[in-house]
């Protein structure tokens, strides 16, 4: 068995997939649902199959073993899929080179960027860090948070990276790192952070893939210098913290969204764990479904000012239209979460946290303070403020009622309310399909994969029947004799990789759709589906009938073999109807 094959059978998909996405057994089956990662959808059309170690979504088509969904979902190339896989069961990699120019450029910086947050780690403790250390303490951040997050200090001199890099890397390596830039005039290096505390951000698995670097001079500018794009570093996947935060966001079933590095570590050490922050823009898409694999439900906390109100409402929106159940922390004082935590306190903050209301309850507060809420016209006025961001819910039922929610919270009849929304807007939510089989190829296909002995007895015959020819899925059957013959065990995902993309669809919508027998249950059902195929076979009855024609013409039966005739007419017409 070669590496890669030894892998998949050590490694378990669901567990791997549930690393990233919440996976909900279906009864006792082998089978586990959730919502996909990979596009946006309310209903989980998202499928993973434990014996077959394979999974699918009908929703977007997506589908493959476990290393493709690493592949996918880190967006890795297959050689760093698997090391990673490898990596996280504890499985060594063979000595033989696995390698490709992509994986090669990104095992170069991984360690280029482990190197800088050491060197940026030792800076930060040693004599040059006293002053940052002094920052970090009036900020109140505690030696053990500085490490926990592990922050740092770049060199001052600028100078530190580029040596220690210069003799391990190639040039063009360097120059693809974001951590040393090179010098226009002549042919050197220069580090790009220098003299900034240094916040290394992380992606999924917890690997460091980019810096943030804060100035230590007030008023210096910019406040934030942060790494740039890298093959590491796609700024609109990554959310800060989100490795640390993810255990706490799928146990208490939500995250807290702030804006800043600071914010995190203020509010992780009011002990909330489950904060990511944005960095200061507003959310992308790949980031909020990034979050969605982990919970649904959110709580905002941006910074009062104005650049944080817009992020927040353009982030909010976003979230919604994914989606989430937002509720909307906003702290009293004008202050951002880090400071908030540093002045009340960490109960405080967590009392705040646990009282914040759903984003509509506190659009609904926002109106009460802009309308005259002890006037007809101004409940309405009120209403119609919130109504817009109401509309926009895609569910029915959920629109109406949040509406009727609103409408009571701010005093304004019902009935209003009803006609406001009768026109409804546009359901947005996609019913998808899968390829459809009929019943009898889908059992017959289900136990031949569920039984060795299904096969062996089964294959022989039937890949002699011609009504194999005019099944929808007669090219996975076709495949499935060819793998007959081989002298390997039959293997699920050889099956699937002598495929066609169309007939990998209808394999998958195969062996998501029935209950999965035992290996005898499936041998029995494989017979049984064997012998009503023979009996219906027209074949064998066209031959038999052509035999009684020709006994009955022989024996001068002139009417018995035209009753015969007519018959076998009536037959081959109805075939081919049928055939059409
Ligand atoms: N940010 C950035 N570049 C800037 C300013 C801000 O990338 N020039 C990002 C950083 O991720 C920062 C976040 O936006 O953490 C929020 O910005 P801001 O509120 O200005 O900073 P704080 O995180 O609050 O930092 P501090 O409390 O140290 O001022
Ligand atoms: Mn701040």
């Amino acid at each position: 068995m070669d590496f890669v094959e030894q892998l998949k059978s050590q490694v378990d998909i669901v567990k791997t997939i549930g690393e990233y996405v919440r996976l909900k057994r279906v009864g006792s089956t082998p089978r586990y649902m959730g919502l996909c990662p990979f596009h946006t959808e309310k209903t989980p059309s998202f499928s993973v199959h434990s014996s077959h170690q394979f999974f699918k979504c009908f929703g977007c088509g997506v589908g493959g073993d476990v290393l493709k969904f690493v592949m996918e979902i880190e967006r890795l190339s297959f050689v760093e899929a698997l090391k990673l896989v490898a990596e996280r069961n504890g499985i060594a990699m063979p000595k033989r080179e696995y390698s490709d120019p992509e994986s090669k450029l990104r095992g170069a910086l991984t360690e280029m960027h482990e190197l800088a947050a050491a060197a940026f780690q030792s800076n930060l403790m040693g004599p040059a860090g006293a002053d940052a250390r002094r920052y970090l303490a009036s900020r109140g951040v505690t030696p053990e948070h500085t490490a926990e997050f592990g922050l740092g200090l770049s060199d001052a001199a600028g100078q530190q990276l580029t040596r220690q890099f210069e003799s391990r890397f190639a040039a063009e390596q360097r120059e693809q790192s974001g951590l040393v830039m090179k010098r226009q005039e002549s042919s050197g290096f220069f580090d790009r952070f220098r003299g900034r505390l240094m916040f290394p951000i992380h992606n999924e698995s917890g690997k460091i893939i980019g810096f943030g670097g804060r100035t230590l001079r007030p008023g210096d500018e910019p406040k934030y210098l942060n790494s740039p794009e890298t093959a590491l570093y796609r700024k609109s996947y990554v959310l800060y913290n989100l490795h640390r935060a993810k255990d706490a966001i799928r146990k208490s079933d939500y995250a807290v969204l702030v804006e800043g590095y600071m914010d995190v570590i203020g509010v992780h050490s009011a002990g909330v764990r489950n904060v990511v922050a944005s960095c200061g823009t507003a959310l992308t898409n790949t980031q909020v479904r990034a979050l969605k694999r982990h919970s649904g439900r959110i709580v905002v906390n941006f910074d009062p000012d104005a650049a944080g109100a817009n992020a927040a409402e353009r982030s909010i929106q976003m979230l919604l239209d994914e989606g989430f159940q937002v509720r909307v922390l906003e702290l009293e004082g004008d202050l951002d979460p880090d400071e908030y935590v540093k002045q009340h306190g960490a109960d405080a903050y967590r009392a705040r946290l646990e009282k914040a209301p759903s984003y509509f309850h506190w659009l609904a507060d926002r109106a009460r303070k802009k309308f005259d809420m002890r006037t007809v016209e101004g409940r309405i006025q009120g209403f119609k403020f919130v109504a817009p961001a109401i509309q926009r819910i895609a569910d029915r039922l959920e629109r109406f009622a949040v509406a009727n929610d609103v409408a009571n919270y701010l005093g304004v009849d019902e009935k209003l309310v009803r006609d406001h929304f009768s026109q409804g807007s546009a359901e947005r939510r996609n019913v998808h399909h899968g390829p459809q089989v009929p019943p009898n190829e889908r059992l017959l296909l289900n136990s031949l994969l569920g039984s060795e002995a299904a096969r062996l007895e089964v294959i022989p015959p039937l890949s002699q029947m011609p009504v194999v020819e005019r099944f929808v899925t007669k090219r996975i059957f076709q495949a499935i004799f060819a793998m007959h013959g081989d002298p390997a065990p039959f293997r699920f995902a050889d099956l699937e990789g002598r495929l066609a993309d169309a007939d990998r669809d209808l394999l998958s919508a195969v062996i998501f759709a029935d209950e999965v027998l035992e290996e005898e249950k499936a041998h029995e059902q494989a017979s049984a589906c064997l012998r009503t195929l023979q009996a219906e076979d027209p074949k064998s009855e066209v031959a038999a009938l052509r035999a009684q024609i020709k006994a009955a013409e022989r024996e001068g039966k002139l009417q018995e073999a035209i009753r015969l005739a007519e018959e076998l007419d009536r037959r081959a017409r109805t075939r081919s109807s049928t055939q059409v």
